[in-house]
């Protein structure tokens, strides 16, 4: 079992000096581990999700099995939808599903806004269950939202999606209707981060992790307001917010226009190139490519060694994987690297 240790991911998102890197892993609970997929035999994702006992249980398996720095709060990004009349549902070897995707302006003008401390009663309560168990060991807790971008293609497309033909349909053509819908999920989204940080979450991410299915002048117009709607109205509850995007490598300078405290990329990105285009006084996270934890490893140990060396040793780095980790990681992988990257930055 881990012990206490300082708070280095909380240091290291305000540029601190740290007595090694800090490492966690997005989507670091999940289907690699055995213990999570033996309780999802006998209990649905949603179930998982809306019931603080197990949502807690989940949250802490690879805080027993990893020497992570951080923990996230079991869930996913897509049940706030839920309280805003949306039928999700999550289906095996499929993906989420929304039954009834949001095609027309009366759909837009049907969504409610409720408050999350209803819809997401199960995980805020979660929260405060988990910061319980970790608060004597000094590990920080992660609560998150989806951005409203992302939250609002899965809402049209009803699903995942190659083109997103039908979200970007919608902005071109319905550009008021398309304010209209991102700001009813500005007042949800942070009336959710809000509401977790005030459960005990020490630190919030954004996962605008399709940020990058548009180009620059796109994202400047039809996302990027509203993400920074989001990221602002969160830091007033005063704790730091990491902003996360996918595919962005060719408008990073655009996304860290959104004044986050970490600005998370993903592995298409060199480290030190993208630590350049956002400003080096700025913290970062990432980005080894996840795939690479299926490797053997020696490869796995290069391309760790490559984030580190990009890095530099500088103050404000948080190691991740540049995207969710997958259900075939092996967890001896996921061992090593977190033990090696603490050992390697040790001071
Ligand atoms: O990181 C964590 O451990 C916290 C929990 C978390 C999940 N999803 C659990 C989950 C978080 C932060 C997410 C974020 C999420 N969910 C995103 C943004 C990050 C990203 O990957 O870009 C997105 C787009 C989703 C939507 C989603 N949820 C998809 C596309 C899928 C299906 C793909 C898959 O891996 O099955 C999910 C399901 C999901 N969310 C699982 C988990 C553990 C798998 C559920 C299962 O089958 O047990």
């Amino acid at each position: 079992m881990p012990h206490n240790r300082p708070p280095r991911l909380l240091q290291a998102c305000r540029c601190e000096p740290v007595d090694a890197t800090p490492i966690w892993l997005m989507r670091q609970a999940g289907r690699y581990m055995a213990n999570y997929r033996a309780l999802r035999t006998k209990h649905t994702m949603l179930e998982a999700i809306h019931t603080p006992e197990l949502a807690t249980e989940i949250t802490l398996q690879p805080i027993e099995a990893f020497d992570l720095d951080a923990a996230i709060i079991f869930s996913d990004i897509l049940p706030p939808l839920q309280g805003m009349g949306l039928d999700l549902d999550f289906i095996k070897g499929v993906g989420p599903r929304l039954g009834n995707p949001i095609r027309t302006i009366a759909d837009i003008e049907a969504l409610a806004t409720p408050t999350m401390a209803e819809t997401m009663a199960g995980t805020l309560a979660a929260i405060r269950m988990v910061k319980k168990e970790l608060m004597p060991r000094g590990i920080p807790l992660i609560g998150f939202s989806g951005a409203p971008f992302t939250l609002a293609s899965y809402a049209i497309e009803g699903g995942g999606s190659k083109s997103y033909a039908y979200a970007k349909a919608l902005m071109y053509t319905e550009p008021a209707a398309w304010d209209a819908l991102m700001r009813k999920l500005v007042v949800v989204i942070v009336d959710y981060l809000t509401l977790q940080a005030e459960a005990g979450a020490d630190v919030l991410q954004v996962f605008d992790s399709w940020a990058g299915v548009v180009g620059k002048l796109d994202y400047e117009r039809y996302i990027r307001p509203y993400s920074q709607a989001v990221v602002q109205q969160a830091q007033a509850t005063g704790v730091p917010v990491i902003h996360f995007s996918t595919g962005t490598a060719g408008h990073i300078e655009s996304v860290a226009e959104v004044p986050s405290d970490v600005v998370a990329v993903d592995f298409r990105l060199p480290l030190d190139e993208a630590w350049v285009r956002i400003g080096t006084d700025r913290p970062i996270m990432g980005n080894l490519d996840p795939v690479s934890l299926h490797a053997p490893w020696e490869v796995i140990k290069e391309r760790a060694d490559d984030v580190l060396a990009r890095a530099a040793g500088r103050p404000g780095h948080i190691f991740n994987v540049g995207h969710g980790i997958l259900p075939a990681t092996p967890t001896d992988n996921v061992r090593r690297l977190v033990d090696y990257v603490h050992e390697r930055t040790a001071a």
